[in-house]
């Protein structure tokens, strides 16, 4: 059985991924801080699995802890999702983010470089594209100062990986999300937001449970069909399936160079009111919302060129949109 070591796996996206590794036949091991989960994920993991994955509660930043964590595995591939993710926080604590994001990714591939391990998958953003100026986004489009410290992490942190892929024996896959929405199946694992929500998915989800009163459209004068903005709303089990999918190919020495990088979205966009009006449509409810100014920061429209992803990756989107906002509305309920 091949061993991944999966940072931040019982967060949003990592669950998933544990979850889908364990299906298909790799031994797991997790590293999580809790800083932005609980560690009843870890049960519901394998209530879905029947397989309880190895979990160790870490600080990445704490090197010597880390160091010795290393020491005493041998990973087959490493899935690194450990970091914070909210961009508002970012722009009030940067030092929290380059410290949560890039101190810890040093230490990873540092303990990588010692251990000989050579295979690393990255959890980038379509952050980096900013506001593209052409879409669909492909890979090759200019990557644009960051508006954010979180969104510089992220770009600073391909760079790292990129720098030492040319120097050691790593190589590495870095995904690209677009917008990660939904939930399991089971609804037994899903995004757990802490606080008030800022994405809007969860807060959708919020609103119509009777958490919060009324969601806010940010902006309806964006030069776009109907004014509001435009995202590429992808699954989440979609993308777990993708990092299998990147893992398998450096497993296999299939990757055509030692640092890839691929979009990971459905290739289709979005509105802010299209969002609301499928998530009414196939939940059967009616959400509460108002039109406000736009939210500092937010770019018009961004969607995934998928080619790359489909044809080298071989991996496609599969669920619908309509799929991952009744998961979201499932996971939501039972919460
Ligand atoms: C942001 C980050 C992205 C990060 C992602 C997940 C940027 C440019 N994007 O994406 O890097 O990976 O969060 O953490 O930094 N909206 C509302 N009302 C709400 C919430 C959102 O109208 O209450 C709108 C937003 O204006 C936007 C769309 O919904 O048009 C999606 O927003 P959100 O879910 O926050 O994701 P992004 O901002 O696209």
């Amino acid at each position: 059985m091949k061993k991944v070591l999966v940072t931040g796996g019982l967060g949003y996206i990592g669950s998933h991924t544990v979850v889908v590794l364990q299906q298909a036949g790799y031994e797991v091991y997790i590293i999580d801080d809790l800083s932005n989960t609980q560690i009843s994920v870890l049960d519901k993991i394998q209530e879905i699995t029947t397989i309880k994955p190895n979990f160790t509660q870490l600080d990445l930043k704490d090197a010597p802890l880390v160091k010795e964590y290393f020491k005493g595995h041998k990973f087959d591939g490493v899935i690194h999702f450990a970091a914070s993710k909210a961009v508002g926080e970012s722009v009030l604590e940067p030092l929290k983010y380059y410290e949560n994001n890039i101190n810890t990714l040093v230490n990873v591939l540092s303990n990588m470089q010692e251990q000989n391990l050579s295979n690393f998958i990255f959890s980038s953003s379509c952050t980096v594209y900013g506001q593209a100026d052409e879409l669909p986004i492909t890979e090759s489009a200019p990557i644009k100062t960051a508006e954010s410290p979180y969104g510089n992490t992220k770009q600073i942190g391909e760079e790292i990986i990129r720098e030492t892929c040319q120097a050691k024996e790593l190589k590495s896959i870095a995904l690209r999300y677009f917008n990660p929405i939904g939930a399991h199946e089971s609804a037994k694992i899903g995004e757990l937001p802490l606080g008030v929500p800022q994405n809007l998915i969860p807060f959708v989800c919020q609103t119509a449970a009777g958490i919060r009163k009324e969601l806010s459209v940010f902006g309806s004068d964006y030069p776009t069909p109907d004014g509001t903005a435009i995202r590429d709303y992808i699954h989440v089990v979609d993308l777990a399936k993708a990092h299998l999918a990147a893992l398998e190919r450096l497993l296999a020495n299939k990757n055509e160079s030692k640092f890839e990088l691929f979009n990971l979205g459905t290739g289709k966009g979005s509105s802010v009111l299209e969002i609301i009006q499928r998530f009414e449509s196939v939940n059967d409810l009616k959400l509460n919302y108002k039109i406000v100014e736009r939210r500092a920061g937010d770019i018009t429209s961004a969607y995934a060129d998928t080619n790359k992803a489909n044809k080298v990756l071989g991996w496609e989107a599969e669920e619908s949109l309509d799929s991952a906002l009744k998961s979201a509305w499932d996971w939501q309920k039972n919460q």
